[in-house]
């Protein structure tokens, strides 16, 4: 008999949806099995203040197939110009869930993104009052730390530094992908939860390189060495609370992602379930997979877990899941985990 897990429908805490033709394209990919997400703001030009996000968070309901009943959870993108009154009004009105920090460089749109955190101070003291958490891009961006330690330097010297200065301030560690990042968060009991992404459970940085460069496996923070990825394993598998599931899942078109400068993102939204099911497994924790995709992060931002519910099932053969999927702006392709995954969204 075939194997099932049945958990309520998951939501996705950390997710790419763009705009435009490439909104229309992914947006069914994650409507289909994620009742919501907090969208992330990184568009051209971000969305920084409400009234933006109010119009993009329109053009999804827009974007969506008629009876869809997902939600998009909208955030805005932290500059040294936001203003707190607006981030207040925007949360209070219930439409934004959270402000997003990017270190300015740090990664995809993030030009606009903060340099002298001195500046976002009155902002942080703000959100810290009302609760709303910051959602963080944890990479320091300094060019003579290496790539692969820039998330472990950034607890040092930006994040621990900004929450001690700002007491009660509610933090998301975004796609973490160290032990250090796992110890950081299990450091601290109160305001402090993190984002684990499918593909950082499976990847580790030989999956981007060895035996050829693999562009679809670049993202950001890059995927550390093995040790990491199965402290992150654990993490997620651990039922802890602080711990629960955002996909990241980015798209760019192939033709930028396999070039000489090729984009960071995995795409993620289509098979992330059934890829999450064959983690969980192998971690003899199914059990755990309704912490890790549909209560913990519902618990961390004060909402209600779905009452619908999402089941899983494993069959004798594996799941054939599109290699790619199609978009007016040109072909996306789906994350690729190496390894037949015989889990299906039922
Ligand atoms: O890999 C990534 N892609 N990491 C990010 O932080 C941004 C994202 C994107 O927007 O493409
Ligand atoms: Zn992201």
């Amino acid at each position: 008999m075939d194997k099932t897990v049945t958990i309520p429908r998951p939501d996705d805490w950390h997710l790419h949806l763009r705009d435009g033709a490439m909104l229309k394209a992914v947006l069914p990919e994650t409507a289909r099995d994620f009742a919501r997400a907090i969208i992330m703001p990184n568009l051209v030009p971000p969305v920084v203040t409400a009234a933006q996000a109010r119009e993009y968070h329109d053009r999804i309901l827009a974007a969506l197939a008629p009876g869809s009943r997902f939600t998009p959870l909208m955030t805005l993108y932290l500059t040294e110009e936001t203003d707190p009154d607006d981030v207040a009004a925007a949360a209070a009105s219930g439409l934004v869930h959270a402000v997003k920090l990017y270190p300015a460089g740090a990664t995809t749109n993030s030009a606009s993104g903060v340099s002298d955190f001195d500046n976002v101070r009155a902002v942080l003291e703000r959100m810290a009052e009302i609760g709303l958490p910051l959602c963080v891009h944890g990479e320091v961006t300094d060019h003579d730390i290496d790539i692969f330690d820039r998330e472990a330097v950034f607890i040092d010297r930006v994040l621990d530094p900004i929450r001690r200065a700002t007491p009660g301030l509610r933090v998301v560690m975004e796609h973490i992908t160290t032990e250090n990042g796992v110890d950081y968060v299990k450091s601290s009991d109160r305001d402090l939860g993190a984002t684990i992404t499918t593909h950082h459970l499976i990847i580790n940085r030989n999956h981007i390189l060895v035996g050829g460069i693999k562009p679809h496996y670049y993202c950001l923070p890059v995927a550390k060495r093995e040790e990491h990825r199965r402290a992150l394993r654990a993490a997620a598998s651990s039922g802890d609370p602080r711990f629960f599931l955002g996909t990241d899942s980015a798209p760019h078109t192939d033709p930028n992602k396999e070039s000489a400068c090729g984009c960071a993102g995995c795409f993620t939204a289509t098979n992330t379930m059934p890829l999450l099911a064959h983690v969980f497994e192998e971690e003899n924790a199914l059990d755990r997979l309704a912490a890790f995709a549909s209560r913990n992060g519902p618990a961390f931002y004060r909402l209600p877990v779905n009452q619908d519910r999402l089941t899983l099932i494993r069959a004798d053969t594996p799941t054939d899941f599109p290699p790619r999927i199609g978009s007016a702006d040109g072909p996306v392709t789906v994350f690729d985990p190496g390894f037949p995954v015989y889990w299906r969204v039922s």
